[in-house]
């Protein structure tokens, strides 16, 4: 029986390929690396051909655990969000590097714009605020700056698109240039309530409108792979941005109901259901999905750097020899001595929107060593989460509960921590790969597998863990007003 899906989750750091069975047990999994461009400060690129050769040999690899392409019952796709791709549509080639989410080049656009006073109008039609980190302006600057993309455009035959558009491209031999809702709605290009992109929006942002792919459904039908490819033909029957899939992957599919997903960065969102949702306290409204043209929505809080800061303190400080060794450092100690992170390595996302903070390690004594500064690194995930939970709530958003997940998620530590400073339960699932199990459950409502998502949900999602706040006020006090303190230097 072809019951199994293939998930190609697409990140920032590595592309994956994973096979799951219909009752969400993961059967297969092959991931590889993706080479990180850093060519000027402020500057982060990817090899969009890398990128597609990479994601084609780990589904090729997965591939024959199922016993073939024919024993697939749907494939899904999940991508890091508003990572931008420029290709030429006649010879399927990229024309230039993907400029990835994290990119802040197009800072000073932004600026001219909101000098303008564009920004509210902006917020309202888009829900997303004017930074570099979407898409719209990263499409501008390419036109602008990359000769290639500017005659592929005249020419008629440029393609632009996210890393979901993108892989739908490749995926269906070029037969399909469209993109899935959710990341359509990354984009600044697309009014959240209407179904392709703004005429008026494109003109703003000084992007062609025929370049840009036709946005559609995130489960169904949504194209055929190239025969020529797995040796047979897979239905593509699901795609959502990865802060989606993982909401969609934590069965946050009642309005209400929040996950925070602690990889390179990370991003809270909170089910809206099917009203738009409006944030008056910087916070984004965000397509959530979008199955036979209706839609539900989220209000999400974006953090850059979560993991990448671990990450940093590996490879660049060499604190860690792995990312594990930061759960044993935080327990050796009982308080990080006074040392204060602010993790702003690549400005500040959600809610401060601050391009040009930079990141703070406050509060250092010769005292301070590898222990607290693991500590306070780790400490700061539970302070960007508690600056969000303030705005969430000043939103009429509350949390009453955090799902978390993400390869961060994993450490108990961190996790108790989140729990104490939030003073709320969290909880996680004991697969913490939720983005891949989201695309799945998408892809197996898609292929008619399920009825709906809360079906998918209810036969794939695992058991979770409950972490309860024991933290007393005083100690949080403490904490709060260290970061607050650190956080006005950064
Ligand atoms: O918006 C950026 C986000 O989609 C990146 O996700 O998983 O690569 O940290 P990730």
């Amino acid at each position: 029986m072809s019951d199994y899906i293939l998930v190609l989750d697409e990140g920032t750091t590595s592309t994956r390929a994973m096979l799951f069975a219909s009752d969400g047990v993961l059967v297969a999994s092959s991931q590889a690396e993706l080479t990180q461009h850093y060519p000027k400060g402020g500057w982060v690129e990817h090899d969009a051909g890398e990128i597609w050769d990479r994601t084609l040999a780990c589904a090729r690899e997965v591939i024959p655990h199922a016993g073939g392409a024919a024993m697939i019952a749907g494939l899904g796709i999940t991508n890091q969000r508003e990572t931008v791709v420029a290709w030429d549509r006649d010879t399927g080639e990229p024309l230039t590097r993907a400029i990835v989410w994290q990119d802040r080049r197009t800072e000073p656009l932004c600026m001219e714009l909101r000098e303008a006073g564009r920004e509210q109008e902006v917020q309202r039609r888009t829900g997303l605020v004017l930074d570099p980190y979407f898409s719209g302006t990263k499409m501008r600057w390419m036109l602008d700056n990359v000769a290639e993309v500017r005659a592929a455009a005249e020419a008629g035959t440029l393609a632009f698109g996210t890393v979901d558009s993108w892989l739908l491209f490749k995926l269906t031999g070029g037969a399909r240039h469209v993109t899935d809702a959710s990341n359509a709605s990354r984009t600044l290009l697309m009014e959240l309530d209407a179904q392709q992109f703004d005429e008026g929006l494109c003109d703003l942002f000084g992007v062609p409108r025929a370049a840009l792919p036709q946005v559609i459904d995130m489960a169904g039908e949504l194209g055929r792979t190239d025969p020529r490819l797995f040796g047979g033909p897979i239905a593509i029957t699901g795609c959502a941005g990865d802060q989606q899939a993982a909401t969609i992957g934590q069965a946050c599919l009642s309005p209400g109901q929040t996950k925070a997903t602690y990889g390179t960065g990370a991003f809270i969102l909170t089910n809206q259901g099917s009203e738009v949702p409006r944030s008056t306290h910087r916070l984004l409204s965000t397509v959530l999905t979008q199955i036979l043209g209706q839609r539900t929505y989220a209000i999400e809080g974006s953090v850059f750097v979560a993991g990448s800061l671990v990450q940093w303190l590996r490879d660049s400080l060499g604190i860690v020899d792995v990312a594990e060794e930061t759960e044993a450092l935080a327990r050796s100690i009982p308080d990080s001595g006074g040392v204060t992170i602010v993790p702003a390595l690549a400005g500040l996302g959600a809610p401060h929107w601050r391009a040009d903070a930079r990141g703070v390690i406050a509060g250092l004594s010769f005292a301070s060593g590898k222990a607290e500064l693991a500590r306070a690194a780790l400490e700061a995930m539970a302070h960007q989460t508690w600056d969000l939970a303030q705005a969430f709530a000043a939103d009429g958003t509350a949390w009453a509960g955090l799902r978390i997940d993400g390869g961060m998620a994993a450490n108990d530590w961190m996790a108790q921590d989140l729990a104490d400073m939030l003073a709320m339960p969290v909880e996680r699932p004991g697969f913490v790969e939720t983005t891949a199990l989201g695309a799945a459950m998408l892809a197996a409502t898609g292929a008619g597998l399920y009825p709906d998502l809360a079906g998918a949900a209810a036969a794939m999602q695992g058991d979770l863990t409950r972490f309860e706040p024991v933290m007393v006020d005083e100690v949080r006090e403490e904490r709060l007003a260290r970061w607050r303190k650190a956080l006005a230097a950064a």
